[in-house]
């Protein structure tokens, strides 16, 4: 039996009132259509997944384009009966096909298998998955044959209910599974006869039941996990149910998590055993943390990777960088993209780093900028050093040896070398290479005028003493 997953994905999403299509709304980091990709691609191969896009297909393709699923178009948005119409070419070849939804982003592969089987084990034509909710206002509603019995006579929008019907409380998840010959023998009967001027996808429920075939339905086992996400509220509902769940599977693996409500922690995220998260903390992207760190409250990292025993102290921005095991960052430093901070480095408060890599125990620990920078193990760079990288056109390197001393307030004006073990004087502006072993003073002589202040206080006190006289 050759099972093809198509994934509806064309809409606009007109009740969310924003200008980017519904599937590329994002919860938990990612596009809604991602996780629905991805839930998909644990049952079936990616080719065998076809996304059926319309409303700004093209953004929405190259959105997930990287999974290696199959596109289908639906130009113009006719409804979820229309949506399947516009997928009858690209599914040939599949006896079975499971319609997914991409605005349900929480629905788990093993629902899918369930589905798949229940429908197989029922020979049906239509499987309905469903769940029983406890406020059902805006889906569709389930009608079985008989209360209790698998059999469903039809599925009844929002705005279609007849007062008796208000009291079912199972819902139409809007994901199905069809035997393709049977939806696609009678897809052409769907008619636009409602409010929306759309072909419904649920109208096959009572089409086929009336062609004497057999439709029925399957409870999920949570109902939260068929939620859609019709607007920002319910998509925000549905972002913090995911995280949290994010935040349970690492504090499962040993990881401590103060106030797991503030935290916001992406679905890609991993962070080993004994690392304490402090609140408010958000852990981005890819970003990988090792075991037994210390991510203090403030912080942001976003495809960061860190090593184990690292200190992130407070109201730290650290992005697209790596940080080694036992280096101390923080408290307020922003390590942009491109830093390699090395084992034990220290970077600290109101330091800048950026495409830099910082050797093994070097420490920048005060107000410095550190910009295109190679600097070598066991250097010290002091407060208010600034590597001047960037001349009007070009960003330059500088590059630092091992054990080197840059006194602070130091410039280091950018193509420059500063030799192993140098010295650079406190508030120097360096704009040659400094040899290996030498001091570099780059600053004018310091010249005392002896009783100037002195003599300064005289002449003001002469002038007072004249005026009043
Ligand atoms: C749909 C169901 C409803 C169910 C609910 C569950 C219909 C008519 N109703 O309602 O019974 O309770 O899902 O979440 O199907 N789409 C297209 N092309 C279109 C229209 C929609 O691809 O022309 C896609 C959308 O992008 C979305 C999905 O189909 O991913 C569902 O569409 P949506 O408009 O959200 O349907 P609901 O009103 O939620
Ligand atoms: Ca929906």
């Amino acid at each position: 039996m050759r099972l093809g997953i198509a994934i509806m994905a064309a809409g606009k999403g007109t009740r969310l009132k924003s200008k980017r299509a519904k599937v590329l709304h994002e919860i938990g980091g990612k596009p809604l259509l991602r996780h629905v990709i991805a839930a998909a691609a644990q049952v079936v191969p990616t080719r065998d997944i076809l996304a059926i896009v319309g409303h700004q297909a093209e953004a929405v393709e190259s959105a997930v384009r990287d999974t290696g699923v199959r596109f289908a178009v639906q130009e113009k948005q006719r409804g979820t009966g229309h949506a399947m119409q516009c997928a009858e070419q690209e599914t040939r070849g599949y006896e079975m096909l499971i319609v997914l939804s991409g605005d349900v982003p929480l629905l788990r592969p093993e629902t899918i298998v369930a589905l798949r089987d229940f429908h197989l084990r029922e020979r049906a034509a239509m499987t309905i998955l469903t769940a029983e909710a406890a406020n059902p206002f805006g889906y569709g509603r389930v009608i079985r044959r008989t209360p209790g019995a698998p059999e469903v006579a039809a599925i009844v929008e929002q705005k279609a209910l007849k007062p008796e019907m208000e009291g079912v409380r199972e819902i139409n998840s809007g994901i199905y599974a069809f035997r393709r010959k049977a939806l696609y023998e009678n897809i052409g009967q769907l008619r636009a006869n409602n409010p929306q001027k759309e072909f419904y996808l649920t109208d096959m429920a009572r089409l086929l039941a009336d062609a004497g075939k057999r439709v029925v339905a399957i409870e999920a086992a949570q109902a939260s996990e068929v939620l859609g996400a019709n607007t920002i509220a319910e998509m925000m509902d549905l972002d913090r149910a995911m995280r949290m769940e994010q935040a349970r599977r690492l504090m499962a693996a040993g990881v401590t998590i103060f106030r797991p409500e503030t935290v916001t922690i992406d679905v890609g995220v991993e962070v080993g055993a004994d690392t304490t998260i402090e609140p408010f903390v958000q852990l981005l992207g890819e970003t990988t943390i090792g075991s037994d760190c210390r991510i203090r409250s403030w912080t942001v990292l976003e495809n960061a990777t860190v090593g184990d025993r690292v200190l992130v102290r407070q109201s730290c921005a650290i992005s697209e960088s790596r940080i080694e095991k036992g280096a101390v960052i923080g408290p307020f430093a922003h390590v942009r993209p491109g830093s390699h901070i090395g084992e034990d480095a220290h970077v600290g408060n109101f330091v800048e780093t950026k495409k830099t890599r910082l050797g093994k125990g070097s420490k920048a620990n005060h107000l410095t900028y550190l910009g295109d920078a190679e600097v070598g193990a066991g250097t010290n760079i002091g407060a208010g050093t600034i590597t001047c990288n960037y001349d009007g056109v070009n960003k330059l390197t500088t590059v630092i040896g091992e054990g080197v001393f840059i006194g602070s307030d130091s410039a280091l004006v950018a193509p420059v070398t500063i030799g192993d073990r140098a010295y650079v004087a406190a508030g120097s502006v360096i704009t040659d290479d400094v040899p290996a072993d030498a001091l570099a003073l780059g600053r004018s002589r310091q010249v005392n005028k002896l009783l100037w202040a002195r003599n300064r206080r005289a002449q003001k006190e002469g002038r007072k003493s004249g005026s009043t006289k």
